[in-house]
């Protein structure tokens, strides 16, 4: 049955305590109890979810999702990648500027804002560039993209690194009088000319040129110092080495108002997937060492590491069915997010389903300042949440993701935990690995 009510019958929140009802009635949680459902004024208005089993948590937010589109239709879509990230648990996504035009003003910005609304699957929210064409020259119009119909809360030059100090300076700068907040990709370009994999034992054998893993941690030591004086918030992208991991600490320990995502790769993968010399591992930034996704599960356990990021990076089969070197960066990240942070994370005992709430939806809400997202699951609270079954298992096929691409690094790999239904503002985005419009 379909109706403008849903009532979720037997779910736990947050995995915790006994199993309850949830009724979502005009976008928000009207009650949540008991059997509920005996009660119902209009059992014909209301569609039933049977929860039996299933884990209720607050709808996932991905501060780090590249949609491609404008300019790179041939690998996903707002369209496509909004399906994606609903079948995944997710109900806002932060997309990338990277496209083409890139997203450094305000038309950009409130055209994927647009698109995002029509397509209704998932929040959009368009992260403005730094930089004028993501060129590291010339400031974009912050100011502009934040004022503009979009909110831009979000710049980012990702993809590149803002590598001048004195532009990262003015970039924060400006950050704290628009309270904005930068996200970095924190990676030295003259350190990593022509990087082609971790600069270690593995890149050596392979005879690929190393990326140092300093190039990252220096660059977090710079913007520290940068965004303390400046009194902003900067916002690390994807961590991926263990020395960055001490570098944040001390700056959060400092005062600094500093936040950090880590990616479900860099939890799970090490270099030494890349001795088959296939492209679909190749990354920025890299594969690190077992060390290293060590050092990022016990940081982000910790809190160090606020939360996960997809860094969703489609690509079209000929950017990665091709030599290495010439091969683009980049994985899919959206449908298999929630699994990897479950075979990372809670089958070791690191996180429980609460820290799965606070790293892919409360803290991620609060980094990016988005007032309807990451709400606790409460009466009165919009109801936006993501229904999981924490005892599936699945089998991660490419081609049956909802990308346009296929470039998933977990290619037949048998994954934990499955998304059984997303729901926006009271409306059901997807259900049962389909998506609803
Ligand atoms: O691997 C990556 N791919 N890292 C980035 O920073 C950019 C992204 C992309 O746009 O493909
Ligand atoms: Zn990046």
């Amino acid at each position: 049955m379909t109706g403008s009510n849903l009532l979720i019958k037997g779910a736990r929140l947050y995995g915790e305590g006994d199993p309850v009802d949830l009724l979502l009635a005009d976008g928000v949680i009207a009650e949540i109890g008991p059997e509920i459902g005996t009660g119902l004024e209009n059992p014909d208005d209301t569609e039933v979810i049977e929860a039996d089993g299933l884990v209720v948590l607050p709808g996932f937010v991905d501060l780090h999702t590249h949609l491609r589109e404008p300019g790179g239709e041939d690998a996903e879509t707002i369209e496509t990648g909004s399906a994606a990230a609903a079948l995944g648990g997710f109900t806002a996504v932060f997309a990338m500027p990277n496209t083409d035009p890139v997203a450094d003003n305000a038309v950009i910005v409130e055209h994927v804002h647009r698109r995002g609304a029509e397509v209704g699957l998932v929040d959009v929210h368009p992260v403005g560039a730094v930089t004028v064409g993501l060129a590291g020259e010339r400031l974009a119009e912050l100011g502009t993209m934040a004022a503009s119909g979009a909110g831009v809360r979000m710049f980012s030059d990702d993809g590149h690194c803002v590598h001048d100090p004195v532009l990262m300076r003015r970039a924060l700068e400006y950050a704290t009088a628009l309270d904005v907040v930068i996200a970095q990709h924190a990676e030295d370009p003259r350190m990593t000319d022509g990087a082609q994999a971790h600069e270690g034992a593995v890149a050596a054998r392979l005879g690929l040129a190393g990326w140092p893993a300093a190039a990252e941690e220096t660059i977090v030591a710079r913007d520290c110092a940068l965004a303390r004086d400046a009194g902003a918030a900067l916002h690390v992208c994807h961590v991926s080495s263990a020395r960055t991991i001490e570098v944040l600490r001390a700056a959060k320990a400092a005062g600094v108002r500093v936040s950090a995502e880590v990616t479900p790769h860099h939890l799970l993968l090490t270099d030494a997937v890349l001795t088959s010399y296939d492209p679909v591992n190749k990354v920025n930034p890299p594969l690190r060492t077992g060390s290293d996704t060590a050092a990022m599960r016990t940081a982000l356990a910790e809190g160090v590491i606020d939360c996960v990021a997809t860094d969703h990076a489609p690509h079209p089969a000929q950017a990665k069915d091709c030599e290495w070197a010439a091969a683009r960066p980049g994985m899919l990240g959206l449908q298999t997010a929630l699994s990897v942070l479950v075979h990372t994370m809670v089958e070791p005992g690191l996180l429980d389903w609460r820290g799965v709430a606070r790293v892919l939806s409360e803290r991620p809400a609060e980094i990016a300042g988005l007032p309807d997202q990451g709400r606790p699951l409460a009466v009165g609270e919009p109801a936006t949440l993501t229904l999981v079954d924490p005892d599936a298992q699945w089998t991660v096929r490419g081609a049956k993701l909802a990308s346009l691409a296929s470039n998933t690094p977990y290619e037949g790999m048998r994954l934990p935990a499955q998304v059984v239904a997303t729901v926006l503002r009271g409306r059901i985005t997807a259900r049962d690995g389909d998506i609803r419009k």
